[in-house]
């Protein structure tokens, strides 16, 4: 894919939000839409991204697992991402592939920074070496009020059967995940270029016209989106 704004080879763009703001969704969609355009398509996501990190994900996402420090959440999940970029996105945005990542950096900034009271600058500091220097083209922020997102992702986690599995965030308080909230609308203000907030409330057809409509500077001129 060409066009990308940073004159890199292909186009690398990550959805962030908190639970049960429709991210996954939203990625299939578009991985789909950009799939049928003839686009190659890496959907990925994070924690989890490579065979080490989806080891790495379930010791991090472990509700009743052993109790992990803040700092050393951190650097699991920033050895996660290093992993991820160096077996999957460099690769594929080498390629030429667009690149859709279901929560990256802003994620570590928004939880680990915000909610967990590391603070952005600490998070940001271990994110200045290659390969861990790499910025998305754009980021979608699915921005939904938290007692909404938090009861849809409970529901989603009680049907699917992986409460049990993965709650460690889940588990957390309405007041932790305000603060993960407050974190991304900081970010969105800081960098209101690369991060876009959109609103989550709604169907999930609404979300993605909003989403297209985000995007559209950067799609629209190689036809992606065209009706
Ligand atoms: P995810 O599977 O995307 O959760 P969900 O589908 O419920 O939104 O992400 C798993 C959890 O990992 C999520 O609760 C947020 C957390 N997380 C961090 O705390 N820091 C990070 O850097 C990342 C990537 C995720």
């Amino acid at each position: 894919m060409t066009g990308s704004p940073s004159g890199r080879a292909g186009l690398f763009l990550s959805f962030e939000g908190i639970e049960g703001s429709g991210k996954s969704s939203q990625v299939a969609r578009l991985a789909r839409r950009l799939a049928d355009a003839g686009h190659e398509v890496v959907a990925t996501r994070e924690p989890g991204g490579t065979p080490l990190g989806a080891r790495l994900r379930s010791v991090l996402l472990e509700k009743d697992g052993a109790p992990i420090a803040p700092c050393v959440e951190l650097l699991l999940y920033a050895a996660d991402r290093a992993q991820h970029l160096s077996e999957v996105i460099l690769p594929a945005l080498r390629r030429g592939a667009a690149v859709l990542c279901d929560r990256y950096l802003d994620a570590t900034v928004a939880y680990q920074g915000y909610g967990r009271g590391l603070g952005a600058a600490t998070v940001l500091a271990l994110h200045r070496e290659p390969p861990l220097d790499l910025r998305p083209h754009r980021t979608l922020l699915l921005d939904l009020d938290p007692a909404i997102g938090l009861a849809r992702a409970r529901a989603r986690n009680a049907a699917e059967g992986i409460d049990a599995a993965e709650g460690r965030f889940e588990g957390e308080t309405l007041a932790f995940h305000r603060a993960v909230r407050e974190g991304y609308l900081a970010l969105a203000a800081a960098e209101p270029g690369r991060v876009r907030v959109v609103d989550a409330a709604g169907t999930e057809d609404e979300v993605e016209a909003r989403i297209e409509a985000a995007l559209r500077d950067l799609l629209a001129p190689i036809g992606e989106l065209a009706p």
